[in-house]
C-alpha cells in the first residue's frame, strides 16, 4: 500500500498555506485540452486532438460513458481515504490504481524532453506505463530514466514491423531493458485517414520524428546503406527505409505465436473491438486485450470502447486481462469500466496535453488529478477495493 491517498491532492488544495494553493494547471481533461489548444502549436494541438474521418468515434468514445451510470452504495466504510485499497495486479504487474499511461508516439512534438519527462513523472507516483514503439525516447533510455527516478512498472508497445528481426530485435531490447509485457498493437497497419493532418500536411514521422527506437536499433540499422546521423541524405533515406516497414498487412492472430517465441513476458493485444477477434488472439496465446479503438484516430464510425468492453469480457474475461483504452477522462469513467469487467485503463490525451503545458510537472498534475478523482468518487460511491475480492 501506499503511504498516502491519491485523494490526498484535494487536501494539499484546500489546505496547503491555509488559504488553499489554486493548482498551476487545469485539474480537468477537459481544462487541459483547452489550454493546450490555447498553447501549443497547431499542428502539434491537431497531432494530438485529431482523429480520423469525421472524428464521431472519438466524440462516442467519450459520449458512451453517458449511457453507464453508477449506483453508489452508502454506509460501506469505504469514505475513509486510509481505508481505501485502488491496487491490481494485471498482466502479472502489481500497480498501485488501475491506470498506465498509454503508448503515445512522438513525444518531442509537445516537449524536448518527451518520454523522460513521462518516466520521471510516473516513477515517484508508482504509475505504471507503456512505452511506444514510436517514441522520440529509446528503449534503453526510458528504463534508465525511470530507475533513476525511483523505478515503476512499465510495458513496451510493438509496431510489428514488416519486417520480422526488426521485430524481434525491439521486443528483446525491451525485455532486456526491464519491460514487464509486450503490448501489440493490432489497430494500425497504416495510418488513418486523419483530416486535421492532411490540412496542414503534417506527419511527423517524415521528419525523422518518434523513429529513435529504430534509428537506434541494429537489426534497423543493419537494412541502411549508411547510418542515419551521416547525412541529410541518410536521415532521409532511412526514413524512406521505416516508411517502408511500419505498415504490416501480414498479421494474424497465429502471430502471437510467433511472439511468444521471441519472449517470455506476457503479452497483450491492443486494439480489438470485436469479441471473435478476442478469442483468436486468446486462443493463439495472448495473456491479455486492451479493447481500444486507438482514440478514434483509425476507423472512423467504429464502436466505442466502452460499448465494446462488455462483450469481449463474456468472451475472454475468465481466461485474459482485459482492459479499457479510449474516452477515459475522469475517476467515474474507470469505475464504470470496473463494473463492466475491465481490470484496468490506459490514459492517453489528458496526459499529453499537461507534458506540452509543464514537462514532467504537467503530466504528474495530469495523473495526480485523474488518481485523486478516482480514489475519492469511489470512496464516496462505496468502493474501498478496486479488485473485487
Ligand atoms: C498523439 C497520439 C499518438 C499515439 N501513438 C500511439 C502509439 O505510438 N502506439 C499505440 O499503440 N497507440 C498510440 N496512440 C493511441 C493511444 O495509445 C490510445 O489508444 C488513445 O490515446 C486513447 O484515446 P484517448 O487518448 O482519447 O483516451 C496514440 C494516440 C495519440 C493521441
Amino acid at each position: 500500500m501506499r503511504d498516502v491517498s491519491f485523494g490526498q491532492f484535494q487536501n494539499e488544495t484546500y489546505f496547503l498555506g491555509l488559504g488553499g494553493t489554486r493548482p498551476a494547471l487545469p485539474v480537468t481533461a477537459a481544462g487541459l485540452e483547452a489550454r493546450a489548444r490555447d498553447t501549443l502549436a497547431p499542428e502539434v494541438f491537431a497531432y494530438i486532438a485529431g482523429g480520423a474521418g469525421t472524428e464521431r468515434t472519438m466524440a462516442n468514445n467519450i459520449a458512451a460513458f453517458d449511457e453507464h451510470w453508477l449506483v453508489p452504495r452508502m454506509w460501506t466504510g469505504s469514505s475513509a481515504p486510509d481505508g481505501r485499497d485502488l491496487s491490481v495486479t494485471v498482466l502479472g504487474t502489481a500497480l498501485p490504481a488501475p491506470v498506465l499511461t498509454a503508448p503515445i508516439g512522438v513525444l518531442e512534438l509537445v516537449h524536448p524532453d518527451a518520454e523522460r519527462a513521462v518516466a520521471r513523472a510516473v516513477a515517484p507516483l508508482g504509475v505504471g506505463s507503456v512505452l511506444s514503439t514510436a517514441a522520440s525516447t529509446t528503449i534503453e533510455d526510458y528504463a534508465a530514466t525511470i530507475a533513476e527516478a525511483g523505478g515503476a512498472p512499465w510495458w513496451f508497445q510493438l509496431y510489428w514491423p514488416a519486417d520480422d528481426e526488426v521485430a524481434r530485435s525491439l521486443v528483446e531490447r525491451a525485455e532486456k531493458a526491464g519491460a514487464a509485457a509486450i503490448i501489440v498493437t493490432a489497430d494500425t497497419p497504416g495510418m488513418g485517414w486523419r483530416p486535421r493532418d492532411l490540412e496542414l500536411a503534417h506527419l511527423p514521422f517524415l521528419q525523422a520524428k518518434g523513429v529513435a527506437n529504430y534509428f537506434s536499433d541494429p537489426v534497423f540499422r543493419g537494412r541502411l546503406q549508411a547510418p542515419p546521423e551521416e547525412s541529410e541524405q541518410a536521415r532521409q533515406m532511412a526514413v524512406l527505409t521505416w516508411v517502408g516497414m511500419f505498415g504490416n498487412h501480414t498479421l494474424r492472430p497465429e502471430s502471437i505465436s510467433t511472439l511468444r517465441e521471441w519472449t517470455t513476458l506476457p503479452i497483450a493485444v491492443k486494439g480489438i473491438l470485436h469479441p471473435d477477434d478476442a478469442r483468436a488472439v486468446v486462443d493463439a496465446g495472448a495473456n491479455g486485450v486492451i479493447v481500444s479503438n486507438h482514440g478514434g484516430r483509425q476507423v472512423d464510425g467504429a464502436i466505442a470502447s466502452l460499448q465494446a468492453l462488455g462483450g469481449i469480457v463474456s468472451a475472454v474475461g475468465d481466461r485474459a486481462d482485459v482492459l479499457l483504452d479510449s474516452g477515459i477522462r475522469c475517476g467515474s469513467d474507470i469505475l464504470a469500466t470496473r463494473d463492466l469487467g475491465a481490470k484496468a485503463v490506459l490514459y492517453g490525451r489528458p496526459w499529453v496535453y499537461g507534458l506540452g503545458l509543464a514537462g514532467a510537472d504537467g503530466v504528474t498534475h495530469a495523473l495526480r488529478s485523474l488518481l485523486a478523482d478516482l480514489d475519492i468518487t469511489a470512496g464516496m460511491a462505496g468502493i474501498s477495493r478496486f479488485t473485487e475480492a
